[in-house]
């Protein structure tokens, strides 16, 4: 078995997922914002070293997500994050994208950047400790979008990028994420999905990819949330298998869904349908970042000392999840 591959896995395994706590400084201040909390670097790391600290990172947390500014913290102990995060049984990670920007030629959409220099950004972050990265393509969604142009641009960026990074012994994060917002229905979500994903790996075996050494992660197959048709949870298990089963090679060892907006529930009781019915050989697991840290990040913002209580929160969702991740969660357990 690859090196990478076995990272991949051992992520994964046993219905363990990632903490994608990779927001941007802009995006992690508006997530203070909306909870009252002044958004400086010395808060952003309680919250964070909150979780990293919390029993659930070695049940149910296989890898944690951090940014920049994040892994090249110390902690309270003085040791640095990803120290801490190994030290909890988990492997730390990278986002390494440097955002989505306007695509030239369709200004609707957007292009991921930072190909410029990642190689060398890959080579610090390995030192730093990280073990695997991820970079996130978005695609807008509606009758004419996503249009070629994106489709094609953001699967070269993404394969490029994930050719660097198994290139610096890191195992890729390929995130191709379908926005969830807008008027679509769900079967638009399925024909758009399968044609990005699709386009994705041909690009990755293009650019020579080792297929068994990436996690896919991917959005789930929703109807937009301005859609008046809603399906129900049993219709978005089937209809994700199903994209899935089509358009993702059966190399790729996991998948890993992004939330992208679902609530907290909403997204536990999705996943826990998706494992039920797998008939796939991929590991389903999740990358979950508002859905793992909402209701921590509710009860921190009331008294942010309180680490005892955010923690029993936190080990709550990402329990949940992880019994998820194994088709074995239910309504019962979730309000125990
Ligand atoms: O790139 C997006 C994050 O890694 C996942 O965040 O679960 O809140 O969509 P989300």
């Amino acid at each position: 078995m690859s090196e990478l591959n076995n990272i991949a896995l051992k992520i994964l395994k046993n219905g363990k997922g990632i903490l994608a706590a990779d927001e941007s400084t802009g995006t992690m201040t508006k997530r203070l914002d909306s909870v009252n909390v002044q958004s400086t670097p010395e808060n952003r790391l309680l919250f964070r070293e909150t979780l990293f600290c919390a029993a659930s990172m070695s049940e149910s947390i296989g890898g944690v997500i951090l940014y920049d500014e994040t892994i090249k913290q110390k902690t309270s102990k003085k040791k640095s994050v990803p120290e801490l995060i190994l030290n909890m049984g988990s492997y730390p990670g990278i986002k390494v994208d440097t955002g989505a920007k306007v695509l030239a030629g369709s200004p609707d959409e957007k292009i991921t950047e930072g190909l410029d220099g990642l190689r060398e950004r890959l080579k610090e972050y390995y030192k730093l400790g990280a073990k695997f990265t991820k970079w996130r393509g978005v695609y807008n969604i509606s009758k004419k979008y996503p249009s070629k142009l994106s489709i094609q641009s953001n699967a070269h960026a993404l394969a490029r990028y994930s050719a660097l990074v198994q290139e610096c012994n890191m195992v890729p994060i390929v995130e191709p994420e379908v926005l969830m917002d807008g008027d679509h229905s769900a079967k638009d979500c399925f024909s758009k999905t399968s044609e990005v994903l699709k386009k994705c790996f041909e690009e990755l075996i293009f650019h020579k990819v080792d297929l068994k050494g990436i996690i896919l992660k991917p959005n789930m197959i929703l109807a937009g949330n301005k859609c008046k048709d809603k399906i129900s949870n049993d219709e978005v298990a089937k209809l994700t298998l199903e994209c899935l089963k089509n358009s993702v090679p059966s190399e790729v060892p996991g998948i890993a869904f992004l939330s992208g907006g679902q609530s907290e529930i909403e997204a536990t009781e999705n996943l826990n349908l998706i494992n039920k019915n797998n008939n796939t050989n991929f590991i389903m697991s999740f990358s979950y970042g508002r859905a793992l840290q909402q209701s921590a990040l509710k009860f921190w913002s009331n008294d942010i000392q309180n680490i005892e209580g955010t923690q029993k929160i936190f080990n709550h969702r990402a329990k949940m999840n992880m019994l998820a991740a194994q088709g074995k969660w239910s309504k019962d357990l979730e309000n125990q």
